[in-house]
């Protein structure tokens, strides 16, 4: 008679299901059948082991419905493994026929990439109409256009209003067609790594999923990383940085909030996602045009079957809200505190209770008939701390938080009052704190500390994540064992309670600049604002090294031979480095502002710097990138450098600057060169500069000239990819030197992208996302 209960409880778990159950007593064991997802599981639980029938009657009927509730949650949790696990398999399976089916289609595509090679469509119009139009300018409404001069063989770009002039090689005067469409290129970028975490500056962003995959985000990519097979999947439906995640009781769908951002065409408003965590797909979106800032905390509830979610956004009032997601409606909202708000989370068995602390608070929400009707925390005579940072429940329904002083205090199940405390539970903040499964509260925070407490909150264990890491910024149950652990220098940790730390991921902690490029290995040196330099192997994915410098990196360039790697800071200090050792060479100084480039020429005897003193500075080099002397410094330009590329035969430089000026160079005597025919048949070794005429075509209609910061030519001259001010990589083909030419844009950066360059063999490319962080690989398809 008992069966009622349990099937509510199946009922609350999977609402859309059929369910049926029974329950009979046979021989001092409880028989469970029921019916459920479609499937019948029969399951037979033995809850007294005395067979006496007096141990069965003084038994309390509740406890008796509590243990089989714990019982039904703890087969639910194993369903919802099953699903999830299956759900997997059923991915892995169609990718596995996918590629076979594309496996068996490849014979017929062989003649592919033949066609790719042939010259782009030839044009009727071939230039010829243009002088009789008498070298008018193309449409523009933004007042950027170009024009072509026939007789002399160039095209004039104008960028704020600043003429470019940018001559085209002879061979080329008579068949260029300023009207000629470019085309698309036959290639497209996959994103295949993402390098990075962000756990400075964002809280509870990282779970294990059923699947094996661990789940967190930088930039606007959610990373589903799944550590025994080094593989990296990816969610990409965010437009710009994601602040907040959460996962929903079944362990397959996903919550992020992302906040408020600008794109070429405009604003892009803060919303939530919820979307399928196994096959990637977009569910709802949540919230456009009703949040205002960048949404900072996110819970799904637990007990109604994960039907509603809370939100709460960064704007003055901090907005509580309450949706019925799969409605995709609103059923409550309230100004939440006019101070920060941390975190947020349902109660585990009552959904009407949503917990938010944060800055000088701590309050307890009742969702009543629409409205969220508010409880202080009562500290009482326990002293009010500044910042509550963290809350999460125990087994019996007490609230649980951590704060700026370092205690851990205890909340009654339904009250708004302190049942327990534990005084100075960590030395300074505790960020985050985890209930694991098996009952056991795990804690840690700024003083890098790991503590296990036992359900009647006495310690068992502690151990210190070592300080390379730095603090713990949240704490999440791993498999088996295991616990993961993300830190405010944004490595995501694996590890146990009995200590030893594994790192997992990692990446950089502040503005990322520099990028530069093996000359012969899959290998990658990124390097930026928080002094560190990193050489990353791009088929492992794994930090070869890392080395912390005293200023803050800029630029970096490899010497040809790979042997040497030269660092350009933001002092006008440069440094050379050892590739395999990271040894430092030498230190030298020119000037005291940044250096934007780094470049040596093909031939490896020299070695060109860009500074923002307007200056470009000649090195010779010797000994194969371990002796420099200074050759001198080339003046002309009339603003900072921006951009350098050597010619194939090392004998000519050409540089970019900041008012949009091209100049040429003889480096060796660090002499200017005017004289257009000397320039104009140049072939050159790279092709950074966003100025020229194989490249202009990349300029977007209206540009002021800053919003291109990188450009990178394929080794085989087929592509060009830049990286722009909206966090977008785009993809052209080359030469791009077509007015407006098309390209593939790619997301994923949440903020400017700063580089963007091919590796060795063309067959990846690498992105850095400045003040997102990140490094983004992408497979070229
Ligand atoms: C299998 O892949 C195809 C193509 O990507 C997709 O349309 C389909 O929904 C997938 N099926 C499942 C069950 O994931
Ligand atoms: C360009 O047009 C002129 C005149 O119509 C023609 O003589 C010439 O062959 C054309 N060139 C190309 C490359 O098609
Ligand atoms: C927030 O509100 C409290 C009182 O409600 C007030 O004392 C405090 O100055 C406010 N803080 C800010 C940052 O507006
Ligand atoms: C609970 O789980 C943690 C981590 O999995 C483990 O270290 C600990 O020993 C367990 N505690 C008990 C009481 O089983
Ligand atoms: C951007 O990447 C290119 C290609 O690796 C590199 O040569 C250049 O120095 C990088 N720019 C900076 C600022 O590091």
């Amino acid at each position: 008679r008992v069966c009622v209960r349990v099937c509510v409880i199946f009922n609350e778990v999977d609402p859309g299901g059929q369910c049926l159950a029974c329950m009979w007593v046979s021989g001092g064991a409880v028989i469970i059948m029921f019916l459920t997802f479609s499937v019948f599981l029969t399951q037979v639980c033995r809850v007294s082991s005395d067979d006496s029938a007096s141990a069965a009657s003084s038994m309390e009927v509740t406890d008796r419905i509590a243990s089989l509730e714990q019982r039904v949650q703890m087969q639910e949790d194993e369903i919802q493994l099953l699903k999830s696990a299956l759900a997997d398999v059923v991915r892995r399976l169609n990718l596995s026929e996918e590629q076979q089916a594309m496996g068996s289609r490849r014979g017929p595509t062989k003649a592919r990439p033949m066609i790719a090679t042939l010259p782009l469509r030839p044009t009727v119009n071939n230039g010829t109409i243009l002088p009789k139009k008498g070298g008018g300018t193309l449409p523009s409404p933004s007042g950027s256009g170009s024009r072509k001069d026939t007789k002399e063989g160039y095209v004039k770009m104008y960028l704020k209003g600043r003429p470019i002039t940018m001559y085209m090689p002879k061979d080329q005067v008579d068949s260029y067609c300023l009207e000629a469409r470019a085309e698309l290129p036959s290639n497209k970028l996959k994103l295949d790594w993402v390098y990075g975490y962000r756990g400075r500056d964002c809280r509870s962003n990282l779970y294990l999923l059923p699947t094996g995959e661990t789940v967190y985000f930088i930039a606007s990519v959610v990373v589903l990383f799944n550590v025994d097979e080094q593989l990296q999947r990816h969610y990409t439906g965010h437009t710009d940085d994601i602040k907040c995640l959460a996962v929903h009781p079944d362990k397959i769908t996903i919550a992020t909030g992302q906040v408020a951002g600008t794109s070429s065409d405009g604003k892009l408003a803060p919303h939530v996602r919820v979307w399928d965590s196994v096959s990637l797909n977009t569910l709802h979106v949540l919230g456009t045009g009703f949040f205002d800032r960048a949404l900072v905390c996110l819970a799904f509830s637990k007990s109604n079957g994960g039907n509603t979610l809370c939100v709460v956004d960064d704007s003055n009032d901090h907005v509580l809200s309450v949706w019925d997601w799969q409605r995709e409606d609103r059923l409550a909202e309230v100004k939440c505190s006019n101070e920060s708000v941390f975190a947020a989370d349902f109660h585990p068995t009552d959904s009407n209770i949503v917990v938010t602390c944060g800055k000088s608070h701590l309050y307890f929400w009742n969702l009543e008939k629409g409205m969220l009707v508010k409880k202080q925390g009562l500290f009482e005579k326990q002293e009010k701390p500044k910042f509550v940072l963290c809350v999460t429940f125990a087994e019996n329904g007490d609230a649980i938080t951590g704060d700026s002083s370092g205690n851990i205090l205890v909340w009654g199940k339904g009250t708004n009052r302190i049942s327990h405390v534990i005084q100075g539970a960590h030395e300074g903040s505790i960020f985050a704190l985890c209930m694991l499964r098996n009952g056991t509260l795990v804690s840690g925070g700024k003083d890098r500390r790991l503590i296990s407490w036992d359900n009647s909150y006495q310690q068992i264990q502690t151990v210190e994540v070592p300080e390379l890491f730095g603090p713990i910024r949240t704490i999440a149950e791993g498999r088996g064992q295991t616990v993961l652990i993300g830190t405010t220098k944004n490595f995501v940790l694996q590890g146990s309670l009995d200590g030893e730390f594994m790192s997992i991921t990692q990446g950089h902690t502040d503005e990322l600049w520099g990028l530069a490029v093996h000359p012969w290995k899959p290998q990658f040196l990124t390097c930026g604002y928080d002094r560190q330099v990193c050489l990353w192997d791009s088929s492992s994915h794994q930090l070869i090294w890392a080395k912390n410098m005293d200023d803050a990196a800029q630029s970096a360039g490899f010497h040809p031979s790979g042997s040497v790697v030269a660092i350009g800071t933001q002092t006008g200090r440069w440094l050379v480095l050892d590739t395999d050792s990271k040894d430092l060479v030498t230190v030298h100084t020119d000037g005291n502002e940044q250096l934007s480039v780094m470049r040596y020429g093909p031939d490896g005897n020299f070695l060109a710097i860009g500074s923002h003193d307007n200056y470009i500075y000649i090195y010779a080099v010797a000994e194969n990138g371990r002796k420099y002397s200074r050759v001198g410094k080339c003046s002309g330009h009339s603003s900072f450098i921006t951009h350098l590329d050597w010619s194939v035969d090392s004998q000519y430089l050409v540089s970019n600057s900041g008012d949009y000026e091209i100049l040429y160079w003889i480096p060796s005597v660090c002499k200017q060169v005017v004289s257009v025919d000397m320039t104009r048949d140049i072939e050159w070794f790279t092709y950074t500069c966003t100025l020229g005429f194989q490249v202009f075509g990349l300029w977007p209609d209206g540009s002021d000239g800053t919003d291109i910061n990188a450009v990178c030519r394929s080794n085989d001259k087929n592509l060009l990819v830049t990286g722009d001010d909206f966090g977008k990589v785009h993809l052209f083909s080359y030469p791009c030197s077509q007015f407006r030419a098309p390209s593939h844009v790619y997301g994923g950066h949440s903020s400017h992208v700063t580089n963007v360059t091919f590796l060795y063999d063309d067959g990846y490319l690498v992105s850095t996302g400045g003040k997102d962080m990140s490094v983004m690989q992408w497979r070229i398809v």
